[in-house]
């Protein structure tokens, strides 16, 4: 394992991130509890999830397994929560409001077993709630101790400026979560250099985008099975038909299998790889069904790509941004040099 500071903190994290997203969903919790063990076990510390996830179950099976682990091991743990969607039957129960944030952080708590979470993020933007209101739950959140730092997710660049500027000086915004993965890399456009430039550590989630990135899904077949796509084709940003109709998706596969091949590792493995060489990212949030999954994509911190592999990649899985703003002509614009 590798491990970094998060954004412009003093935090020591792993470079991978244990998302538990499908924990009580897809994964029952016998396979969670033995994913944690495997990934702290392979020195990972930075556990992540959200109040949302499988309604809950996600919180409760992770404070099941902290209750069970000595205090050693469970002190050892950065724990990250989010919240802002509703957990419960009320949809109207949900925002960046101080009173839904207040009661999800408790909600949280509780399903975790703990008084503290080092990482709390909001889930995504507000637009109803005076952002004001949102940063200042956190502050007050940092000042009782019930949470070390606070983090941001699914914020435009805009949106991150704001809130970094909002929170400077009164209390720690160090992270921000995007999908990020060689199949959506818009994100470089705006919201990574929004983070590089207010000191925001770039918290990649879906990292082989939703599992297309490991190969298992063909061009010339829908997916069936026990597979996220196979169970849903539909499900999410993922969805089988949005992404097989982009040639990018198929060119980018191609890639990242030659890739792959020529080296003897699996696919997951080099786009993992691939996103540890981008500018700003500070941990990667793994997912996986499986521990099996799980210890093939740790093995991607071994995997150092050369300069013509990660070449290669780049320009398979370019999204061709226009010359104006994010293209060629934008850039020769904020251009300057010495001489
Ligand atoms: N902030 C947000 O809004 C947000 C949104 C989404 C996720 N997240 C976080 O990011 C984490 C990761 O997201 P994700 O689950 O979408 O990540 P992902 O790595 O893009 O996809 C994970 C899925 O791909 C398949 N997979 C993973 N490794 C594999 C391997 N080595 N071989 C074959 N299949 C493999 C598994 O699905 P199947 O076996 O079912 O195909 C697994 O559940 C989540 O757990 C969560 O913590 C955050």
């Amino acid at each position: 394992m590798k491990y970094t500071t998060l954004g412009r903190s003093g935090a020591v994290v792993s470079a991978h991130a244990l998302g538990t997203m499908t924990f009580g969903a897809e994964t029952p919790p016998g396979t969670a509890h033995r994913q944690l063990d495997v990934f702290t076990e392979a020195g990972g510390t930075f556990v992540e999830t959200a109040d949302v996830y499988a309604g809950g179950e996600s919180e409760r099976i992770i404070g099941d397994w902290l209750a069970k682990k000595p205090a050693g091991q469970r002190d050892r743990v950065f724990l990250a929560s989010k919240g802002r969607f509703p957990v419960g039957v009320e949809p109207r129960d949900s925002g960046l409001s101080r009173r839904h944030l207040s009661r999800a952080l408790d909600a949280s708590l509780r399903r975790l077993g703990r008084d503290h979470i080092d990482l709390y993020q909001v889930h995504a933007w507000d637009p109803l709630t005076p952002l004001e209101e949102s940063m200042g739950f956190l502050e007050d959140a940092v000042r009782s101790g019930r949470i070390s730092y606070a983090g941001l997710s699914n914020f435009t660049g805009w949106q991150i400026a704001l809130a970094a500027s909002t929170a400077k000086g009164r209390f720690p915004l160090i992270s921000m979560q995007p999908q990020y993965n060689l199949l959506v890399r818009e994100v470089e456009w705006e919201i990574v250099p929004a983070c590089r430039a207010t000191g925001l550590g770039v918290l990649p989630w879906s990292p082989l985008g939703g599992g297309w990135l490991t190969g298992k899904y063909r061009r010339d077949e829908r997916p069936t099975g026990a597979t996220r796509l196979g169970e849903d084709p539909n499900r999410g940003v993922e969805a089988y038909d949005l992404r097989s109709a982009e040639e990018r998706t198929w060119r980018t596969l191609a890639a990242v299998e030659a890739v792959a091949a020529q080296r003897g590792v699996s696919m997951s493995r080099v786009a993992l790889a691939w996103l540890h060489t981008r500018p700003g990212v500070a941990s990667i949030v793994l997912g996986a069904r499986t521990v099996e999954q799980l210890q093939d994509n740790l093995g991607a911190i071994e995997v150092a790509l050369g300069d013509d592999e990660i070449a290669l990649l780049d320009a398979a899985s370019d999204p061709g941004a226009a010359p104006y703003p994010y293209g060629a002509a934008g850039l020769e614009q904020r251009s300057r040099t010495v001489d």
